[in-house]
């Protein structure tokens, strides 16, 4: 772009000589990549912050106080000058016509006594009616005759007391300059910048150490510590990027661990799948052949085992589909589902079982409560969650499924809560409940893995499922799923 511009200057110059030096000064002088401070610059540009601002306030300070200084004192030298003009014309005057006021100490005295140069008498003796003045070292006397003894009057020009109030102004000023001069740099170094400069620095820099240290405690600036100038919003903004940061380091380690669990989880489902097809032909065989030796007339104990051999027989198999299922692979399709009636339909499958007729149930479900997912997929896990609830608690018992609104992370989420009055999860499987296996019922018809195939749903649907015990006993599991 700059190399454009210069070419289409130069061709705007009138003589070719103009235009080729112009060229050739434009391409020499191309500015180099990278800046280069001249060397005292750079020197002075490499001090820290606080030796950087203590040469420029002394440097700023000497130059003001030099400045007052010397553009002060000529003026008052004119003054006094002036004044110093003035009086000894009045004296002079005044001398002439013999009116010198006392405090000028008249002397009258023979030519030797007044110590009066030989030239001085000839010139009063030539001229009686004028005066003679006359340097002696630092002193300035006037001398005229007096016509009627034929003495000599002598006063003397008060340039001594003129002399010594200039230097006296002058070093009262040096003086006064001085100590303003002293007290602003003190004010500065040690009061205001300070407060207002050095130490949020400091702060900032220590606060950036604590990050490089993943002190996390320390790493961000404390709010009522930052003040409201172009500091504060850089302390303000580094603390936004810093916890911004932390907040993707902390979302990016949960993803880790999650994808983790679902490494472990899937592997798991892989090796069961397989387990459970290669079982599921010869169970099949066998289930069909025990049906079939059922149909043929017995006495009742080989009738009560061969019951027993089928139950048993149906338990596997049921396992056997169940980790098929746990493992299938699905490409749901999502979409807004509303939870109330998704919960009556889940309640009504769970019902069909006898137990359900003694117990009281309640969905409390919102009614616009919708979540984005799969409904089949959704209506498993709370099946799953009903007929634990159900296994739990006594006939007569109480089961209640309620929901509830948050907005974490920018989203709205929908929070359903199941809850049974039972006895409440074994505190030896709460920790592990939605590990695969994890059962109080495998000695009955539980397979132990309801609850992990329903964690594996819900995580797919992005959400979380948790389990505890209600301060007032029996069991609650809180699902949360993403709001439609
Ligand atoms: N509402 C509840 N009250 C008490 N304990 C529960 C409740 N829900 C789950 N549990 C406990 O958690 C265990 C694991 O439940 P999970 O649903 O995973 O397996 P299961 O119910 O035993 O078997 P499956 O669901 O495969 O038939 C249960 O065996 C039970 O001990
Ligand atoms: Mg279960």
């Amino acid at each position: 772009m700059a190399e454009r511009f210069g070419q289409r200057f130069t061709e705007l110059l009138p003589r070719p000589r103009l235009r080729r030096r112009t060229q050739a000064l434009l391409t020499s002088a191309a500015p180099s990549p990278i800046w280069r401070f001249p060397p005292l610059a750079g020197l002075f540009g490499n001090l820290k912050v606080r030796p950087k601002f203590m040469v420029l306030h002394n440097l700023f300070f000497v130059l003001l106080t030099a400045t007052i200084y010397f553009s002060l004192i000529p003026f008052i030298e004119q003054r006094i000058n002036a004044a110093r003009t003035r009086e000894e014309a009045i004296l002079m005057r005044a001398f002439m016509e013999n009116r010198v006021p006392g405090e000028y100490l008249p002397v009258i005295g023979g030519a030797a006594e007044l110590q009066l140069p030989a030239e001085a008498q000839g010139f009063l003796n030539d001229y009686p009616r004028a005066a003679y003045r006359h340097q002696q070292d630092t002193r300035e006397f006037l001398f005229r005759r007096l016509p009627e003894s034929g003495r000599y009057q002598r006063v003397e020009f008060p340039s001594d007391t003129y002399d010594s109030f200039t230097h006296r102004v002058r070093l009262t000023l040096f003086f006064v300059l001085g100590a303003i001069y002293l007290l602003s740099v003190l004010a500065l170094e040690f009061l205001i910048m300070p407060r207002y400069v050095y130490s949020r620095i400091r702060m900032m820099l220590d606060a950036d150490q604590a990050v490089r240290e993943n002190r996390r405690a320390d790493e961000v600036i404390d709010r009522e510590r930052i003040l409201d100038d172009e500091i504060g919003q850089i302390m303000h903004s580094r603390n936004v990027t810093v916890q911004a940061l932390r907040q993707h380091e902390d979302e990016l380690a949960k993803a880790l661990e999650t994808l983790e669990a679902q490494d472990r989880l899937a592997s798991l489902g892989l090796l069961s799948a397989s387990v459970a097809h290669e079982l599921n032909t010869p169970l099949s065989v066998l289930l069909g052949s025990l049906e079939k030796m059922a149909e043929q007339p017995c006495d009742t104990p080989t009738r009560q085992r061969l019951d027993r051999m089928l139950r048993v027989t149906q338990r596997i198999k049921k396992i056997s589909e169940s980790l098929i299922d746990f493992a299938r692979v699905r490409r749901d399709v999502f979409e807004p589902v509303r939870l109330q009636p998704l919960i009556q339909e889940a309640w009504d499958l769970v019902g069909i079982d006898e137990k359900a007729i003694a117990v009281k149930f309640k969905n409390s479900v919102g009614v616009i409560d919708t979540a984005m997912g799969n409904g089949d997929r959704l209506i498993q896990v709370f099946v799953n969650l009903l007929r634990n609830a159900l296994n739990a608690i006594k006939p007569g018992g109480h089961i209640e499924v309620s929901s509830f609104v948050t907005i974490d992370g920018g989203r709205r989420w929908l929070h359903l809560k199941v809850e049974d009055d039972g006895p409440g999860i074994p505190p030896d499987v709460l920790p592990d409940i939605f590990d695969a296996f994890v059962s109080t019922r495998l000695d009955s018809r539980g397979t132990g893995l309801g609850l992990t195939i329903a964690e594996g749903i819900i995580s797919q649907h992005g959400g979380t499922i948790s389990a505890a015990n209600r301060p007032s006993g029996g069991a609650c599991i809180e699902v949360k799923l993403p709001a439609a």
